[in-house]
């Protein structure tokens, strides 16, 4: 329909696109297509009945509260909650480095509001998360990109890309979406020193990092900088953090925080003002709620034995039934795994393929910013169960064997 409107859009929707993400959902929901696409968290393991007693006692003890506006920073016993959480890993935060978003996913974007100009290049791993290239698109970001192995972004390789001048890095040390890699000390070491070498700073994007199955804890990136500067564990800045209660308690809450300085936190309080005022008061205190007395860690070990399962029958589905030359990677935590097809596959192709055989994955071609990666596709171990896991990559395995490639 032809209205007034048609020609009045703004330059900056140009250049937005539709997550294929987004797109893919909807085959989440045909009931009889497996689903590896979506990066949905295991839905039986939400903590319904907790969340349901903790919104009686808050509406009982705190009823107006909840239900009133809030500050824009977010509920201070929450923030309180998570600075020394952030305290834990040796970095000295209070409430004032902290503020709550809806989501990361608006943390990203609220970064992109108040640090990204027309035509800024910014450096990421490729591949990469998919919802930043969609939020900072809209900002007219270009992309310059730094390729990834098995042990995350390749920081010999970081140096010529840090020489172009970016604004700022994006980096997901821990189990990354899309690929499940994990970055090793000894790289994020050098990745820091080099951010401070030629004076870029950082994003550390880190919803997974505490579903690790296995292994050591690594320190953060956010970490590492505070040790380089010596600042004796204060937090020295140069990082901007995020994390978020989606993989750790629930999406549907829509809650996530940031760690920054005062002063990017002051802008980043404009920024969120303008966009809608603050994040859910009663949303704040329910999770807060919710988390607190021990609660969240007990949950999180839950969340951990039950993705470690599905991982593990993911990894030796993948082992019976790929043909040769499929190869993937073995992630230590999160929600992903990424598989590599030969050469002359294209997912995309494979995936009406594989849809017909009802299963689906997302291809990966949709992680490089700068394009590439046709032959790769990412696949989500979270949110199946283990006998749908089972069915699901025998199936994948036949749609690749009967494919062109
Ligand atoms: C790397 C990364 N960042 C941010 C997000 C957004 O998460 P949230 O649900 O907190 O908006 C996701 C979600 O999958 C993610 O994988």
């Amino acid at each position: 329909m032809q209205t007034l409107w048609d020609d009045r859009y703004a330059l900056r929707t140009y250049s937005m696109k539709g997550s294929a993400i987004r797109e893919l959902l909807k085959f989440t929901q045909m009931p009889d297509v497996i689903s590896f696409a979506g990066g949905m968290p295991a839905p039986e393991i939400f903590p319904v009945e907790e969340f349901k007693e903790a919104c009686i006692r808050v509406l009982d003890a705190h009823g107006p509260e909840a239900l009133q506006y809030g500050t824009t920073e977010g509920y201070l016993p929450l923030r309180e909650m998570i600075s020394r959480h952030t305290n834990q890993y040796g970095i000295k935060v209070t409430a004032d480095n902290i503020m709550i978003t809806n989501g990361s996913q608006q943390a990203l974007d609220l970064l992109g509001k108040i640090f990204i100009n027309p035509g800024d290049r910014i450096l990421v791993e490729s591949p990469t998360y998919l919802g930043a290239l969609q939020a900072w698109n809209t900002y007219n970001a270009q992309y310059i990109t730094v390729p990834s192995d098995g042990d995350g972004i390749q920081v010999d390789k970081l140096e010529m890309a840090l020489r172009a001048g970016p604004k700022f890095m994006y980096i997901l040390p821990n189990f990354q979406n899309p690929t499940g890699v994990t970055i090793p000390l000894e790289r994020r070491q050098k990745l820091v020193e080099l951010a401070d070498q030629y004076g870029v700073p950082i994003i550390e994007d880190d919803p997974y990092g505490q579903l690790r199955f296995e292994g050591k804890h690594l320190p953060t990136l956010e970490y590492l900088d505070d040790q380089l500067y010596g600042n004796n564990g204060n937090y020295h800045g140069n990082v901007v953090y995020l994390s978020t209660f989606s993989k750790i308690l629930a999406p549907g809450i829509r809650l996530a925080w940031v760690v920054a300085t005062p002063e990017i936190i002051q802008k980043l309080v404009m920024a969120k003002q303008g966009a809608d005022l603050h994040t859910s008061t009663f949303n704040q205190i329910v999770a807060y709620e919710v988390s607190r007395q021990g609660f969240l860690d007990k949950h999180i070990k839950r969340i951990i034995d039950v993705y470690r399962e599905r991982r593990d029958i993911m990894l030796e589905e993948l082992e019976k039934n790929m043909p040769e030359g499929v190869t993937w990677t073995k992630p230590s935590g999160g929600l992903f795994l990424w598989a590599l097809l030969p050469e002359q596959c294209n997912s995309q192709e494979l995936l009406k393929i594989a849809v017909e055989q009802k299963v689906a994955f997302v291809p990966g071609n949709a992680f490089f910013p700068n394009g590439g990666g046709d032959n790769t596709m990412r696949l989500n171990f979270s949110n199946s169960q283990p006998d749908m896991i089972r069915i699901g990559i025998k199936r994948l395995a036949q749609a690749i064997k009967s494919s062109i490639c």
